[in-house]
């Protein structure tokens, strides 16, 4: 069984009080809706670490206000049941209510009415955290990882990087962690993490963990439950275009222009919308050219009209 922790400095204690003792902690984030995915990374904590902490939290600082945070999906109680069907899995659940909250007074969230929107919270109640132009959450101190994150996901999302860079960054001073893992399905995400974590000294090793999909060959998202069994369908396009333009470039087909193009088409021919198609150097994330040396083909693309429903990525080299 785990240990469900929601306060901040009682997780830090944990933490302090495990490190006395010898032990190494690796930390797992997520915002909850746990699917193999999520496990994946917990299991690959494991061979990094004595103990795991999973942290559930739906963080509103990196979602602007036109975005899905009153309809992202959460299932707490479902979360637990996932965490015991893996004996082991994990020790700690860190469930904060509001990260923002720094005990009333001076820098405490201020909430403002505009657009505020609540946190959609499955059994823990009492959650309300707003959605405004300031990130919705009171703060003024932001990290920001200024090259990395402009472009791909950064341009249609122009607030999502710096929140979930400054929420990690919090984490990381909560949970103290030796280890912490992100999976290479949100290869942005994860390339600025460690970027952040060399830049500002972080003590925390990061891992990226391979893509799980489903069956069916889609990359497993939480997001994916907006999808309509005929959208999901066409969401295969995906991942199927994708490993179409790996064998191509497999077979010496470099030019990256002309396999961009061809998965656009591909995708667009099944009904989706494109937010970006772009291979990029895999450490600096600049465009590349011409497929040599590691590049990766990133993805993200809107099926149905709840918004942002899926996005795959694959590594071509
Ligand atoms: P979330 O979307 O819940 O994802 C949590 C972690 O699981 C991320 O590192 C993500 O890359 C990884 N993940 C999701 N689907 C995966 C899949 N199919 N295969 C492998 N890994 C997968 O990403 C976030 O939450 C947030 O931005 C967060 C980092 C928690 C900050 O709020």
């Amino acid at each position: 069984e785990p240990l469900i922790i929601t306060d901040k400095n009682e997780m830090r204690q944990w933490s302090r009080t495990m490190r006395a003792q010898g032990k190494t902690i690796g930390l797992v984030p997520t915002m909850g809706y746990l699917h193999e995915g999520h496990l994946s990374l917990i299991r690959e904590s494991h061979n990094h670490t004595r103990l795991t902490v999973v942290s559930i939290y739906i963080n509103p600082g990196q979602f602007s206000p036109s975005e899905d945070l009153s309809t992202y999906p959460s299932d707490f109680n479902g979360d637990i049941n996932k965490l015991k069907s893996v004996p082991g899995a994990v020790d700690v659940v860190f469930h904060p209510y509001n990260l923002y909250d720094y005990g009333g007074g001076r820098g405490s969230v201020e909430r403002e009415g505009k657009g505020e929107k609540e946190v959609g919270e499955g059994g823990g109640g009492g959650v309300v955290v707003s959605c405004v132009e300031d990130g919705g959450v009171g703060h003024e101190t932001w990290v920001r990882v200024e090259r990395l994150e402009k472009g791909m996901c950064g341009k249609s999302r122009p607030v999502f990087f710096r929140g979930v860079a400054t929420v990690v960054a919090k984490l990381f001073n909560i949970v103290e962690p030796d280890v912490a893992l992100f999976g290479k399905k949100d290869y942005q995400q994860w390339r600025i993490i460690r970027r952040m974590v060399r830049d500002l000294d972080f003590s925390v090793e990061v891992i990226g963990s391979e893509i799980v999909r489903d069956e069916d060959g889609l990359a497993m998202s939480s997001r994916n439950v907006h999808l309509s069994p005929e959208d999901r369908q066409k969401a295969l396009s995906i991942n199927r275009s994708l490993s179409k333009a790996k064998l191509a470039a497999e077979k010496g087909r470099v030019n990256c222009m002309e396999l961009k193009n061809s998965v656009i088409q591909a995708i667009q021919e099944a009904g989706g919308r494109i937010d970006y198609a772009e291979i990029v150097d895999q450490e600096s994330l600049d465009a590349a050219e011409e497929i040599k040396g590691a590049v990766v083909f990133c993805i993200a693309a809107w099926f149905g009209k709840r918004g942002k429903a899926t996005r795959g990525d694959t590594v071509l080299d």
